[in-house]
């Protein structure tokens, strides 16, 4: 038994959508809150996605106490926590499981768990997770298919990251808190949400400076606590919606959001002829003029965030002209393009790169979900398509995306849930 989506398009967009908790701090927020000893921690602004129902088992399955006194709130008591191996298949569910592997080795000098799982974006390596754990040294065994991390000691290191990757600077960060000494991060990813980890952190009792920027300081410290926290709006899901209204939109405005995490989106939305108002903390974006093509180049932050490649293609088959798509952090991320030329597009896919030729009409048609950003831009699709749409595999969709339905049923969409053998 599995789960579709589907959605009868056409049907115009108008209200307000409030922005759930970034899914990609969450994930991070999560395993770093192990971190503390004997004590509570309470995260406020939990998104509800599967991929957090998976960290929970994780926690429990390491004698921590998850409770949920409201729905975004998570309460974690870490008073009967014991190392133990993560062989829970939820472990190979999602990406980010891997972070308990800088909490458990940071905490316990020991970790063994299972290879993570996540979305298949080409390949995923995690050699610089590694390259950091064992400069801070760590030794690093691998056998049928678990990794095994222990170390005497760990010690503050000065490590050179050669991709400015979010996983690693996160992971390194995770693991180096309780080190002895300084540990620098060089040439570390600026993400918002590796800011929102070290700012977590930092209230627990850590020393870290210099999220942000590309070099980052971990000054080690005997001893993390509780700490309430409330994480900072998901961008990436915000992208999804102004992008959903720059396609249907007669009147939507997107709450609850940080403009500035969003402006490589927003300028190239500008380009592209998109009517938006932008407020303090939100976006209002209307109906309007015909839609212009634009060339994007995905980039770490703060340039444009490959997450939101693949929503943005969807609304780049509605534009007048060719555009075209560089992707320079995953070069296969495009198994959208197939899925969406069954509905229609004209999209010619290269290596590391797409060329949509615009406007196009679409229709609705049987699609897949290959993963997660990929189920979010069939469903852009969707709701511009002429007829019902229905996107198979829609659990990728679930993974990252909190209450997506029922946000967009308020909107005005017509968007249901079927099940299917
Ligand atoms: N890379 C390496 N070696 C490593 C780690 C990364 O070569 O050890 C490479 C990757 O192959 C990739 C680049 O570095 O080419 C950047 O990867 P990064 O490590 O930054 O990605 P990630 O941490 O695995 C996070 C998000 C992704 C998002 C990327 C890029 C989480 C859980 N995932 O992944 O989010 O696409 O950063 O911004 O934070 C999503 O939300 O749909 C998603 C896939």
């Amino acid at each position: 038994m599995g789960n579709v989506i589907k959605i009868e398009g056409g049907h115009k967009l108008k209200g307000s959508v409030h922005i759930s908790g970034a899914k990609n701090a969450t994930v991070a927020l999560i395993p770093a809150a192990i971190l503390a000893n004997d004590s509570v921690v309470d995260i406020y602004g939990v998104p509800n996605i599967s991929d957090v129902e998976s960290l929970s088992i994780l926690l429990k399955e390491l004698g921590v106490d998850v409770t949920s006194p409201s729905s975004d709130h998570f309460q974690i008591n870490t008073t009967n926590m014991k190392n133990k191996v993560l062989d829970h298949e939820a472990a190979t569910k999602l990406r980010a499981s891997y972070y308990f592997m800088g909490a458990l080795l940071g905490k316990y000098k020991y970790v063994k768990m299972q290879m993570p799982g996540g979305c298949y974006l080409g390949p995923r390596p995690i050699d610089l997770h590694l390259k950091g754990f064992e400069a801070l040294g760590a030794n690093i065994e691998y056998h049928h298919g678990y990794y095994e991390i222990s170390a005497e000691e760990l010690t503050g290191a000065k490590i050179y990251l050669d991709v400015a990757s979010v996983g690693a600077t996160l992971n390194i960060m995770l693991a180096a808190v309780y080190a002895k000494g300084r540990t620098l991060i060089e040439n570390a990813a600026k993400e918002p949400e590796i800011i929102d980890v070290a700012t977590f952190l930092n209230k627990m009792g850590a020393n870290i400076k210099g999220a942000g920027t590309s070099v980052i300081t971990i000054d080690g410290v005997e001893n993390l606590t509780g700490t309430p926290h409330e994480i900072i709006p998901d961008r990436i899901e915000a992208g999804t919606f102004i992008i959903m209204a720059a396609a249907m939109a007669e009147e939507v405005r997107v709450d609850n959001i940080i403009p500035q995490h969003l402006e490589a989106l927003l300028s190239k939305l500008v380009e592209m002829g998109v009517d938006l108002e932008l407020g303090s903390d939100y976006v209002i974006v209307r109906s309007g003029r015909e839609l212009i093509a634009t060339d994007i180049q995905t980039q770490p932050y703060p340039g444009f965030a490959t997450d939101l490649q693949q929503p943005l293609t969807t609304l780049l088959t509605q534009a007048t002209g060719q555009s075209m798509v560089r992707e320079t952090i995953y070069t296969e991320r495009f198994k959208h393009c197939a899925e969406l030329q069954r509905m229609g597009a004209n999209i010619i896919v290269g290596q590391g790169q797409a060329l949509i030729n615009g406007a196009t009409p679409l229709y609705g048609a049987k699609v897949t979900a290959t993963d997660l950003r990929c189920g979010a831009s069939l469903v852009v699709a969707g709701l511009i398509a002429d007829g019902v749409t229905t996107i198979h595999d829609s659990y990728h969709i679930d993974r990252g995306y909190d209450n997506l339905d029922t946000k967009l049923i308020e909107l005005g969409a017509k968007i249901w849930r079927e099940d299917v053998e």
